[in-house]
């Protein structure tokens, strides 16, 4: 008798934490305002700064340290006709396929691709 109130309980918790663990699932981002005009020395740069220049320095094809990284972003990884094939986004996208070790989170993904959107200047 005493196994049964056992599997009872444990089915009673098994639904209880099933049916909460979606809310921690979805992660939503407050929608980004649109017409702030994005940065591209004060707001990305420091994106690079504290994520992609221990790999992307001078030694490498694709030099992210401030003062290089434009020249080394614009043109060659920007696709000014689908924002989103731009490398330099794509590449370290978090929603995207890409195998590269290193990601944006979904806020830097946001603020990079709008730059983009914005013209890609070197502001
Ligand atoms: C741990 C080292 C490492 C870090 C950190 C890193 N990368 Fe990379 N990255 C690589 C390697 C290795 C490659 C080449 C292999 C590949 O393409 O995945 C690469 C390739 C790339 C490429 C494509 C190659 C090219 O010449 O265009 C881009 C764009 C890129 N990384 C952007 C970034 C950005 C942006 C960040 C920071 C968010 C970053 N990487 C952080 C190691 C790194």
């Amino acid at each position: 008798m005493k196994k049964i109130y056992f599997i009872v309980v444990l089915g009673i918790l098994g639904i209880t934490y099933s049916c909460t663990y979606n809310e921690f699932v979805i992660e939503e981002l407050p929608p980004i305002d649109t017409t702030i005009v994005i940065s591209f020395i004060d707001t990305i740069q420091p994106i690079f700064d504290s994520k992609c220049v221990k790999c992307h320095g001078s030694a490498g094809g694709l030099n992210l340290e401030a003062g290089n990284s434009y020249a080394n972003i614009v043109p060659d990884r920007i696709n000014e006709g689908i924002h989103e094939e731009s490398l330099i986004y794509k590449k370290s996208d978090p929603a995207g396929t890409d195998s590269h070790s290193t990601k944006y989170s979904a806020e830097e993904a946001q603020l990079v691709l709008l730059w983009i959107e914005q013209g890609a200047e070197n502001n």
